[in-house]
């Protein structure tokens, strides 16, 4: 999950191909622990009602893991790992963007109706989170 100087980058951040089960009454994707994801899934959640133009996110992680999924409709993920940036679409319910530790990540350009579901790591902690681009680009610094 890192790169030789053991630091996490976007390279570690990749989209990850869900299963679709086609039926004629409705598709269906599942996400597996040891099969679509690597970690123990603590925590899922989802973020919706986004109003137009709004933006999400604007922090890193020191430990959790995410997937973020657009469930219903689009949006737009931009990674960082202090070096380097990285932009991702995300627009399919069978799709999942794999963001690891130590990443600031934004949400921007959400459509309407979008829902954005997340499944984590670790459980919700606070003291989980960077908050400040400064703090996060000195913590980048230190390693
Ligand atoms: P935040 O993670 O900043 O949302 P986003 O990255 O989507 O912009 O969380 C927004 C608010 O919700 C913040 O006050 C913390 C709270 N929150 C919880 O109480 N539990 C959770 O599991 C999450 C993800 C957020």
């Amino acid at each position: 999950m890192s790169d030789l100087h053991g630091i996490s980058t976007i390279s570690d951040c990749m989209v990850v191909q869900l299963p679709k089960i086609h039926h004629a009454n409705g598709n269906l994707t599942v996400v597996q622990h040891h099969e679509q994801v690597q970690f123990d899934i603590a925590r899922v959640y989802y973020v919706y009602d986004v109003p137009a133009g709004a933006d999400r996110g604007g922090h890193s992680h020191k430990e959790c893991y995410e997937l973020l999924v657009a469930a219903t409709g689009s949006f737009e993920v931009v990674v960082d790992d202090g070096f380097n940036k990285r932009r991702f679409s995300l627009n399919r319910p069978d799709q999942a963007l794999l963001i690891v530790p130590g990443i600031w990540r934004t949400l921007h350009n959400f459509s309407s109706a979008a829902v954005c579901l997340v499944i984590d790591s670790h459980r919700y902690d606070e003291n989980d989170y960077v908050r400040e681009y400064e703090q996060f680009m000195s913590m980048v610094k230190q390693k």
